[in-house]
């Protein structure tokens, strides 16, 4: 039984192109294997920008927190809590004005938690996060994979290898508000049944 954490973050929710296809490589993984699946949907449920309020209360010990404190901290401690119940962490993520969406981001910062999922040593940073797998399944409506306006791949990877994730793959759905559409989607298909295969396979 493997557990899954689906995140999405479309503005489109359910008709989102990164939703559909992150949705159709969970639905791949499931028919064939006992997952477990946790879901996020951070367009949905959108969380606030961090405050300055928030991230002191995180750094107050457990059992010195008022009653406030205790309220702050538990978005960031669900949220971390679901990311270390998980094997692997499906990301639908668009692109939106050349990034990441501001939802997702926020997210990212509450699961970036000093001496919970990354540490610092003298040797710099390491990740507290162990033997998890990540899947990105990008869509955008330019092309860009392999060229430097594709900000959001190398910011995944350095994001997710600093709370310890290293093991990352991609998805890509490019072109979609191109003549390319139909196309990068079929294309997509494929690369995702194809990856379904690689990771039923282990
Ligand atoms: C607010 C907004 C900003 C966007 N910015 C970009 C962009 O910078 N580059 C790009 O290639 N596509 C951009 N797009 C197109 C989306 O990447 C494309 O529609 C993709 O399918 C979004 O994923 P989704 O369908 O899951 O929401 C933008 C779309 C929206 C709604």
């Amino acid at each position: 039984m493997k557990n899954i954490l689906l995140i999405n973050s479309s503005l489109n929710g359910e008709q989102g192109n990164s939703t559909i296809l992150a949705k159709e490589l969970l639905s791949t993984l499931e028919a064939k294997s006992k997952v477990n699946i946790i879901e996020r949907d951070l367009a949905k449920q959108a969380l606030p920008h961090l405050s300055q309020q928030e991230m002191l209360a995180w750094m107050t010990p457990i059992n010195e927190r008022n009653e406030e404190q205790i309220q702050l901290a538990s978005t960031s401690d669900i949220l971390v809590e679901e990311l270390q119940a998980s094997d692997m962490i499906i990301i639908g993520m668009p692109m939106y004005n050349f990034g990441i969406p501001s939802s997702f981001k926020v997210w990212i910062d509450r699961i970036a938690r000093a001496g919970i999922t990354f540490k610092y040593t003298e040797q710099g940073p390491v990740g507290l996060l162990e033997g998890k797998k990540a899947i990105i399944v990008a869509a955008r409506g330019g092309m860009y994979v392999g060229t430097p306006k594709d900000t959001q791949s190398q910011y995944l990877k350095d994001i997710l290898a600093f709370i310890g994730i290293s093991d990352v793959e991609f998805i890509y759905a490019e072109g979609l508000s191109m003549p390319t559409k139909v196309a990068s989607l079929q294309q997509a298909s494929v690369d995702i049944a194809a990856l379904a295969n690689k990771l039923l396979a282990v």
